[in-house]
């Protein structure tokens, strides 16, 4: 049985009053108006952009350019412990991550969108603890759930309130990318139990958890994983999948009781 301490930092209960940030692609920024901008930099480095005060609804949250403003940084060079200190160091208690992936599992159609449960991390080489060196204090995290509960039922309960409709539940596969995957590839990764597939939510989420941040995340479905479909996967058909689904994203984000 969890202690009252773990509990809260996992994420299994629902804070008051989150101090949330969305941490998206460039092409979310254009869905928020903008009050401030920050230009931080961290003991680990500069974040990928600046960190813009945005309005979700009538509340106000923080936003992140995962890949840059303007959108140039691939996800094996992200500075992701830059991204999760600057949003700690900002006071950031909560962080809803936005995801372009592939679908593994044909029954999610270009455009669904999901909120996953878990993942399993083929990464390699990337920088992916605080934990890192000699003077830093070794701390192992317990990441058996890797997501935030608070954060899956308050986008889940959002998107019911937006009528837009969300997967609940799902297996992430972290690739290294930036190429998309082979069939054999995918054809192990669903063995392996994965339904979905992108390059970005580790060490993200990890980081997060090592900075007692609720993380959950919302995918948007941009493509079927190579090999689901028998067409050829096209760059120019994701950009436009997810162009589109964006509103979708943006409804439930405006309807987060954050
Ligand atoms: N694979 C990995 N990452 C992705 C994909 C994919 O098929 N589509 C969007 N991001």
């Amino acid at each position: 049985m969890a202690t009252g301490a773990s509990w809260m930092k996992y994420g299994l209960w629902k804070k008051a009053d989150m101090n949330l940030a969305i941490i998206g692609g460039t092409g979310a920024l254009n869905l928020f108006e903008v009050a401030e901008q920050r230009t931080l930099s961290t003991h680990y480095g500069e974040p990928s952009a600046p960190l813009v005060r945005i309005r979700l609804g009538d509340k106000p949250a923080w936003f992140l350019a995962r890949h840059g403003q303007p959108h140039r940084i691939p996800p094996h060079r992200v500075n992701y412990r830059a991204n999760i200190q600057a949003l700690h160091d900002l006071g950031v208690d909560s962080v809803v991550a936005i995801n372009a992936v592939g679908g593994i599992d044909p029954d999610l159609a270009p455009g669904a969108l999901v909120v996953p449960d878990q993942l399993v991390d083929y990464t390699w080489g990337r920088v992916h603890s605080f934990s890192d060196d000699a003077n830093d204090p070794l701390e192992h995290i317990e990441f058996g759930q890797p997501y935030s509960h608070a954060i899956r039922r308050a986008l889940l309960d959002a998107a019911a309130a937006a009528k837009v409709p969300v997967k609940d539940g799902g297996c992430y596969a972290v690739t290294q990318g930036p190429r998309l995957e082979t069939e054999a590839e995918i054809r192990r990764l669903g063995a392996d139990g994965c339904t979905l597939v992108g390059m970005t939510a580790m060490p993200e989420a990890a980081l997060a958890r090592e900075r007692a941040i609720d993380y959950g995340m919302l995918c948007v479905v941009a493509n079927p994983a190579a090999g689901v479909s028998d067409d050829p996967i096209s760059i120019d058909e994701i950009h436009a999948v997810l162009d589109q689904a964006m509103s979708k994203v943006a409804r439930v984000l405006m309807s987060m009781k954050a």
